[in-house]
């Protein structure tokens, strides 16, 4: 099934599973490194004023003002990926598009992945039964507007890029991905290789994600109805949603989007009989969530109630229910299972995406989920266990696997988590400029995201593309690299053959 013949990276269950630590590879990075301190000195404060003078900006938990937009961490240059691997995810999107999106509609399938885990895990028990609530009520709205991010690293073993995951609700940083890539631009014309810009990819994220939107809005076929962002309590990603609303106004002046958390919606929104979603008065025609794929944004059963009407209506929804429930974890590792791809996608198709695809292997109580334990347990370097959440922060790595499945190896609490082969990046050296910390070399991976965006229903495809890209390059020595949290910082792509 997988390009290599790596043992690592067949999702072979019976095999050795886990690439080898001590496979390392440093990237060249895209001009002769370290740079001088006077160069240093001089190109860093042009690049951050850059960065914040086009919006490159957050908010952060610690230092909140809504009065202050602070710069949001970046690495100095573009970081290396080789320009087949790029070329070869870029050209998969829209099948991978299509793939979640047959998943999404695939009841069986979907019920049997997750049936273990709803029982241990309460969250995505509670998506699940929104799910069954609208289908046994009559679906009202069959069109949903796929937004989704697929990542990847590139794996050094391997040789090709292997997909860490993909996201189907609030893939974000379309709009500062956009961003950096002028910043490197700017930077690379400073420090005086024009000649190396060529390198760097044009990156549309912004527009072709704002772009699906207002087709699905078009879709909707009412002219006075909104495009709704779910957002959280408080926004720190701030910048990178409201430029998809600038953008939203730039390409369309004649549609109005509202922001509205999950509490609001719960207290502002109601269903027509016709199951029209009015918030205020407003007839909506898109939900875009950034918001509602962790438990702690669901603060009471109202905010699940809110989550409930969204569902119900006639708003397209990105992701709709069953869209945000293909996307999770449990689900994208039994996907991985040797042959399944093939109920989705033809032979060759499935050829080319089961490519991706690094081992994930279910923890689910029985001889298969054992021997998954055991293997994690004698190597816990190898692997990462992740749970059915999103936002980064949740996974475990190393000694914690080992201690956490002694906890739980004997019960069904297992079942909510899935174990994945740790995926070896090349190792590459950057400067991370964060606000607040003193600018030096360091040691760093970096993970590309795809986005696709997909209109459609289950009989029809209306519409199904590429949508740009991402990249966030975090320390090699953290295991995640949260851009709020300091440890990953935006990035951009530098091409090499
Ligand atoms: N198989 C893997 N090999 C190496 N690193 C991994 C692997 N899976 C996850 N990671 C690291 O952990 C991070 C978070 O993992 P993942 O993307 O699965 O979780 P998430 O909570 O859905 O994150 P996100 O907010 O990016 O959607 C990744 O960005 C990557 O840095
Ligand atoms: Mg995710």
């Amino acid at each position: 099934m997988a390009a290599c013949d790596m043992s690592c990276c067949d999702g072979n269950f019976d095999k050795k599973s886990g690439c080898e630590e001590k496979t390392t590879r440093v990237l060249e990075g895209c001009i002769p490194l370290p740079l001088p301190d006077e160069m240093i000195s001089e190109i860093v404060p042009k690049a951050k004023d850059y960065a914040l003078l086009h919006g490159a900006g957050m908010r952060f938990k610690d230092t909140y003002n809504p009065d202050i937009l602070q710069m949001a961490p970046f690495f100095l240059l573009p970081s290396a990926f080789p320009r087949r691997e790029f070329d070869r995810v870029v050209k998969l999107q829209p099948l991978i598009n299509i793939l979640m999106h047959r998943i999404a509609h695939d009841h069986d399938f979907l019920e049997s992945s997750l049936k273990n885990t709803i029982r241990v895990d309460d969250f995505t028990a509670k998506l699940w039964n929104i799910y069954l609530t609208v289908r046994e009520e009559g679906v009202s709205q069959w069109v949903s507007l796929g937004m989704f991010r697929c990542d990847y690293f590139y794996c050094v073993p391997c040789q090709s890029a292997q997909q860490v995951e993909i996201n189907t609700i609030a893939s974000s940083f379309g709009a500062l991905a956009s961003r950096t890539g002028l910043t490197h631009r700017y930077v690379l014309g400073e420090l005086r290789k024009p000649e190396l810009l060529d390198h760097i990819p044009e990156n549309n994220a912004l527009a072709e994600l704002c772009g699906g939107m207002i087709s699905a809005w078009e879709v909707y076929g009412n002219k006075k109805a909104v495009i709704m962002f779910v957002i959280e309590d408080v926004t720190y990603n701030i910048c990178d949603q409201r430029f998809h609303e600038y953008e939203i106004r730039r390409q369309r002046p004649d549609i109005h989007v509202i922001r509205q958390n999950l509490t609001q919606i719960s207290k502002n929104g109601k269903l027509t009989d016709d199951k029209r979603l009015i918030i205020d008065g407003d007839e909506i025609a898109v939900v875009y969530f950034r918001a509602g794929y962790e438990p702690g944004q669901y603060h009471s059963e109202r905010e699940w109630e809110a989550r409930l009407t969204i569902e119900r209506s006639k708003a397209i929804k990105s992701p709709s229910i069953q869209y945000h429930l293909a996307g999770t974890k449990k689900v994208q590792q039994e996907v991985a299972r040797l042959g399944v791809l093939k109920r989705f996608l033809s032979e060759a198709e499935a050829d080319l995406v089961g490519q991706l695809f690094t081992g994930l292997y279910s923890l689910d109580m029985g001889p298969e989920g054992d021997a998954a334990i055991q293997m994690a347990m004698e190597n816990p370097d190898r692997f990462v266990l992740k749970p059915q959440r999103e936002g980064g922060g949740n996974n475990m790595y190393g000694d914690e696997i080992k201690e956490f499945l002694e906890k739980v190896k004997d019960t069904p609490a297992r079942e909510a988590y899935i174990l994945m082969d740790k995926i070896r990046p090349p190792l590459q050296y950057n400067y991370l400029v964060r606000g607040g910390t003193e600018v030096k070399l360091s040691e760093v991976v970096s993970e590309l995201g795809i986005f696709g965006v997909l209109i459609g229903n289950e009989k029809e495809i209306i519409l199904n593309k590429f949508a740009g890209h991402m990249l966030r390059t975090k320390l090699s020595s953290a295991n995640e690299g949260g851009v709020a949290a300091g440890f990953g910082a935006l990035d951009s792509v530098f091409l090499f053959d």
